[in-house]
């Protein structure tokens, strides 16, 4: 019989801890990996709390060639779902040879072992961001590619590199997700965002100013041309985000090559529309002042996700109140994180 079993790299971060909880209640067992640069432990416990299953959990870099092989050898694949690396725009900017090392050579040694062990099923984390500032939405996956920072060309080069491999060998099945700009958190909130320091992202600066932990959002740019001049995007519920990743691995046997799919909900956004959303959802106010616009930053930009409900046959099923108010619940119920 063939294995049931993934091995999920990151699986103690965000988005992988919500697909580790889903894949168990789909019926997989479950390995992770992770170095817990950006995440704990504590995130797999509450996944076993809320699965009654338990994860095998081993705390190492995939950029270890060695530590890797072990498990390899220990465990049968399956399949991998590789959330490992570094996502922080700015910071990318800043120690860009972290980023290539982490995101381009941890994926390349991740790829050798994979190879080794005759494991050729691989679900890769992508990115909108690989779209650059795009001529138009909404977005399709043909759409030309390009990046402005080091941690998007670490996804535009990744998805490069799976391409060569399939057309060097047919064996590999390949699935490059494009997510958008996943937020929200599991609905027990148990799980969730847990950003280190000051947030980078919208979602969790939001949530963090209402529970009083920051005076007031800074929203970047008020004179994008968008109807009320700041700045729009396709959030997703991070659990309709999981759920395409178990989407994909119950398609993968059928899928050879590479399979390049936006995960987002075809629904744009603008900053104040996130404001004023939050607070109506959950009664809180939250504090917030115009300010210039971020650089990097682009007006709009959200997905046509139509090829991933025809490959797939998945669809985001939570709106934008479900995002609400499942961050405000993770984040009253767990004030300090984990
Ligand atoms: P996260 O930081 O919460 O999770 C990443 C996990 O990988 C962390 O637990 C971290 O400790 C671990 N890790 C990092 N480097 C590692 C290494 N070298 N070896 C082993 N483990 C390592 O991030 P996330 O939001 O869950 O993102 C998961 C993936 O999705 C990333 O590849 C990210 O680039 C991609 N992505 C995220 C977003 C987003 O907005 N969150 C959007 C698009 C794509
Ligand atoms: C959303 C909107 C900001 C913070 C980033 C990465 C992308 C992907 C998802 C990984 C924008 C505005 C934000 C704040 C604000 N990650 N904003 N005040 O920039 O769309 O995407 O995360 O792959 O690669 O670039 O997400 O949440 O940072 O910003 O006004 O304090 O909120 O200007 O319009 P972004 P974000």
């Amino acid at each position: 019989m063939s294995s049931n079993k993934i091995l999920v790299t990151g699986g103690c971060g965000y988005i992988g801890s919500h697909t580790t909880l889903l894949l168990f209640e789909a019926g997989f067992d479950v390995v992770v990996v992770d170095n817990l640069a950006n995440s704990s432990k504590e995130s797999l416990r509450r996944v076993e709390q809320l699965s009654g299953k338990t994860v095998e959990l081993y705390q190492l870099d995939v950029r270890d060639n060695d530590a890797l092989t072990a498990v390899f050898a220990k465990h049968e694949f399956k399949a991998v779902i590789h959330f490992a690396g570094l996502k922080a725009v700015g910071e990318s900017t800043e120690i860009p040879l972290d980023y290539y090392d982490q995101n381009i050579s941890g994926t390349i040694n991740l790829l050798k072992v994979m190879q080794q062990f005759n494991c050729y099923q691989i679900v890769f984390s992508s990115s909108a961001t690989v779209y650059g500032d795009p001529a138009s939405v909404p977005i399709t996956e043909d759409f030309p590619t390009s990046a402005t920072n080091p941690y998007g060309r670490t996804k535009l080069f990744v998805e490069e590199i799976l391409r060569d491999l399939s057309r060097a060998d047919d064996q590999w099945h390949v699935i490059m997700l494009r997510y958008f700009n996943p937020i929200g958190a599991h609905q027990s909130g148990l799980i969730g965002e847990q950003p280190q320091g000051i947030p980078n992202n919208l979602m969790p600066f939001i949530s963090q100013v209402a529970a009083g932990k920051r005076d007031k959002l800074s929203i970047f740019g008020g004179d994008y041309s968008t109807p009320d001049g700041t700045g729009i995007r396709d959030y997703i519920h991070v659990m309709d985000l999981s759920d395409a990743h178990v989407k994909a691995i119950h398609k993968i046997d059928g899928l050879v090559g590479t399979t390049t799919l936006n995960i987002g909900t075809g629904n744009g956004y603008s900053v104040l529309e996130m404001v004023h959303t939050f607070e109506e959802v959950t009664g809180v106010f939250v504090a917030h002042e115009i300010v210039e616009r971020r650089a990097g930053d682009i007006a709009e930009c959200w997905a046509e996700p139509k090829l991933a409900s025809s490959v797939l046959g998945w669809k985001a099923k939570l709106n934008l109140n479900d995002m609400m108010t499942d961050t405000w619940r993770w984040q009253k119920d767990n004030p300090d994180g984990f």
